[in-house]
């Protein structure tokens, strides 16, 4: 199997990374446009498969989109990344031509790929891949909702004194500071309700630290995050790659579910050898459905500027 990861910087080659040392992929092509970038982190990274013990090939290459032809998989990560004070929001006229025009190429050599797009804003950058791609809707998938869970997790663990993998707890909405919203009611410590062990002021803290967790590691960075990106992109291509019928929070377009139509936003939904295969509904309590509303308008209010700029 064929993964094509769109992109060698910070987050593209930690995804490329992870995916090799899960040793599940025949081979990965780490495309990116900087001359030799993609070559030479591939190279840097095949140096480490006999200290790991992983047969995955990466092969790094420089635009060529015709290495990259049928691909199972696509991963994009090209384009440039928030700097601290910005918002994912402002990356939007760069970032939309690159996501426009990768689409494109992707599409032309591997007309059956299934498409994860990561670059910001990214549930505006994955309605345009799905609207640029003319392929079906379950193609095409938004990572930033299993990133923001696991976030939501390691608060969660840190504040409990738990195991971040004894926690069951999920971001639903926009990939962004304010738009996204973390489901307290409905996180579990090994099924027990997290909620019988916090008091409301240790919630409201857990969620608002979640949604600034990747501003605040910007603005410690310099640059944003990469490690947490890389490891849940990977573990949404490990999904489809191997069929494991896992739940993820994931930007996917919606058809009247959750109450919103022609947007791409995050709902919980089944990712296997389809893409995402299944929306899944939860319910919601009537604060939480309005947080989801007005996230919906914020996301679709940034779609608006693709229209404006004729991207779309
Ligand atoms: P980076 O700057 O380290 O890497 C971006 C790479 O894309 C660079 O190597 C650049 O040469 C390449 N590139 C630019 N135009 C290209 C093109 N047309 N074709 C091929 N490659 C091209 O940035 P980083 O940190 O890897 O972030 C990438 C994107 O992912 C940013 O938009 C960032 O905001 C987003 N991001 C999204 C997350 C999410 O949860 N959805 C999490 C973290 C980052
Ligand atoms: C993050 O959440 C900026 O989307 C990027 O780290």
């Amino acid at each position: 199997m064929k993964i094509t990861v769109i992109g060698a910087g910070a987050v593209g080659s930690t995804t490329a990374d992870n995916i090799a040392r899960a040793n599940f992929a025949e081979e990965v092509i780490l495309l990116d446009i900087k001359e030799g970038v993609a070559e030479g982190k591939a190279q840097d990274m095949m140096q480490t498969a006999a200290l790991l013990g992983f047969d995955t090939k990466i092969k790094g290459v420089t635009n060529d989109y015709a290495q990259t032809a049928n691909s199972t998989v696509a991963v994009i990560t090209s384009g440039i990344p928030r700097k601290p004070g910005m918002t994912r929001e402002e990356l939007i006229g760069t970032n939309a031509n690159i996501v426009k025009s990768v689409v494109e190429n992707l599409v032309k050599y591997s007309p059956d790929v299934i498409i994860i797009v990561v670059s910001n804003p990214m549930d505006t950058m994955t309605y345009l891949a799905l609207k640029a791609s003319g392929l079906p809707k379950n193609r095409i998938i938004g990572m930033g909702g299993a990133l923001d869970s696991s976030r939501f997790k390691y608060q969660i663990a840190t504040k409990l004194n738990a195991s971040p993998s004894d926690l069951n707890a999920i971001v639903i909405g926009g990939h962004g500071d304010t738009t996204m919203i973390p489901l307290i009611s409905k996180a579990t410590w090994n099924s027990i309700p997290v909620t019988q062990f916090l008091n409301i002021e240790e919630q409201e803290d857990i969620i608002k630290k979640t949604m600034v967790g990747g501003a605040t590691l910007t603005a410690l960075i310099g640059t944003s995050a990469w490690y947490a990106p890389g490891a849940a992109t990977a573990a949404m291509v490990r999904s489809i790659a191997l069929n494991e019928n896992k739940l993820f929070t994931a930007s996917v377009y919606l058809d009247g579910e959750y109450g919103e139509s022609d947007i791409n936003i995050g709902v919980p939904v089944i990712i296997n050898k389809n893409g995402w295969d299944k929306i899944v509904p939860i319910n919601l309590t009537e604060e939480e459905k309005i947080s989801f509303k007005k996230s919906a308008e914020a996301v679709r209010a940034m779609n608006n500027v693709l229209r404006e700029n004729k991207n779309i």
